[in-house]
């Protein structure tokens, strides 16, 4: 038993699908809890006029009644809302009619940092569109609508997970400059059992689950656990966390291990963290080259915002919040709530052990 995320959908096309199945039945949904992680997705300094245009809602189309699940696959949409601009540039079908609003001529301006030009050599495109579209990170819509519904069944066993910004550079000044700028953010995760994820094998392992799911999104370029980089400089004496019990338990004084330990959870909080970069559409465009001459040209200039790091601190949390999700149905099974939590329950009082 395990979770399984399959999604579609370009930026500008008609909406953005997810199909989310192995879900127990009867884990109640709250529809306004979702809109508001899309909300605040959208949010954030540095974002552009886009996020107010789209205000972004969930539609499920199956697996739910009255806001509980049916133990079948939860199909849901995010429309997007800007697709009416976009209607005979990204129409899935042959346009009828005359060219009209965006998207109606070839990207043949390829931009530094994004897929376009990987993406048209490797796919045999004309139009970086074509790559750009899907590539977008418009996509961790889906990721956290996703997650929102993660973030339920977790918190039926008492696990909260939540994603801040750490660091970001001077939008101001960036913005000033037609710049972008990048920085990190960290997400933690409180009352994660011991014993989630596995050594038995490398892609079994928690920790390379979780720098997957957050290296996934686009624009991560550095994950940590714990004190990760920091780890690398320290003596052996001062990285690890000794081992302390009490009568509630096991416990650690200090969490450099960030809550892993051989790919395992090991009681203890649960901390990552993401780097970003900077973003590659910049308002000053990057020199490149053109798709159709190979002559030296400017990237597309395409409406972009200045920085998306806490927007990433959303998609961060929600991608931690899947991945422990997935671990945790691995770890109690249950084809209805009831037994899942049940299961959890039972653990617990097998192993010395609990939530402080
Ligand atoms: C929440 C979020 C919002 C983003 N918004 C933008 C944006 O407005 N403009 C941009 O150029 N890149 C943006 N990006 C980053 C690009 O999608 C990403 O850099 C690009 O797809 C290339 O992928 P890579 O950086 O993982 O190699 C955003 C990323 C995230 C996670």
């Amino acid at each position: 038993m395990t979770l399984r995320l399959a999604t579609a959908g370009e930026s500008h096309g008609p909406a953005l699908v997810g199909i989310l199945s192995g879900l127990p039945a009867g884990l109640e949904l709250d529809h306004d809890r979702i809109d508001a992680d899309l909300a605040r997705r959208q949010q954030g300094y540095g974002r552009s006029p886009r996020q107010k245009l789209e205000q972004d809602r969930i539609e499920v189309i199956a697996g739910l009644r009255h806001g509980h699940t049916l133990g079948t696959p939860l199909a849901f949409l995010v429309r997007n809302r800007d697709h009416a601009n976009w209607e005979w540039g990204m129409s899935p079908w042959p346009p009828e009619g005359e060219a009209s609003g965006k998207g109606t001529k070839p990207v043949t301006l390829p931009r530094p940092g994004h897929a376009d030009l990987a993406g048209t050599l490797k796919y045999g495109l004309d139009d970086a569109r074509n790559a750009l579209e899907r590539a977008s990170a418009r996509q961790t819509a889906i990721t956290v609508a996703a997650g929102a519904a993660a973030k339920a069944l977790l918190a039926q066993i008492g696990i909260e997970v939540a994603g801040t910004m750490l660091e970001m550079g001077d939008v101001d000044a960036a913005k000033a400059e037609r710049d972008t700028v990048g920085g990190v953010v960290e997400v933690r995760a409180r009352g994660v059992p011991p014993g989630l994820g596995s050594y038995a094998s490398k892609e079994d392992r928690l920790d390379s689950r979780l720098a997957a799911a957050l290296m996934g999104i686009q624009a991560v370029k550095g994950v940590e656990i714990g004190d990760g980089f920091a780890l690398a400089g320290e003596r052996g004496s001062a990285a690890h966390d000794e081992i302390f019990r009490d009568e509630r338990g096991y416990y650690r004084e200090t969490n450099r291990a960030g809550g892993l330990e051989g790919g395992v959870s090991n009681g203890e909080e649960i901390v990552a963290r993401a780097a970003m970069k900077p973003l590659p559409t910049l308002m000053r465009p990057l020199r490149s080259a053109d798709l159709e001459t190979g002559e030296p040209a400017e990237a597309l200039v395409e409406r972009s915002d200045v920085a998306a790091v806490e927007a990433l601190s959303v998609v961060a949390e929600a991608s931690v919040a899947f991945e422990l999700a997935r671990a945790v149905r691995e770890k109690f099974g249950g084809d209805a709530i009831g037994d899942f939590v049940a299961a959890h329950g039972a653990y617990l009082e097998r192993i010395p052990w609990s939530a402080r």
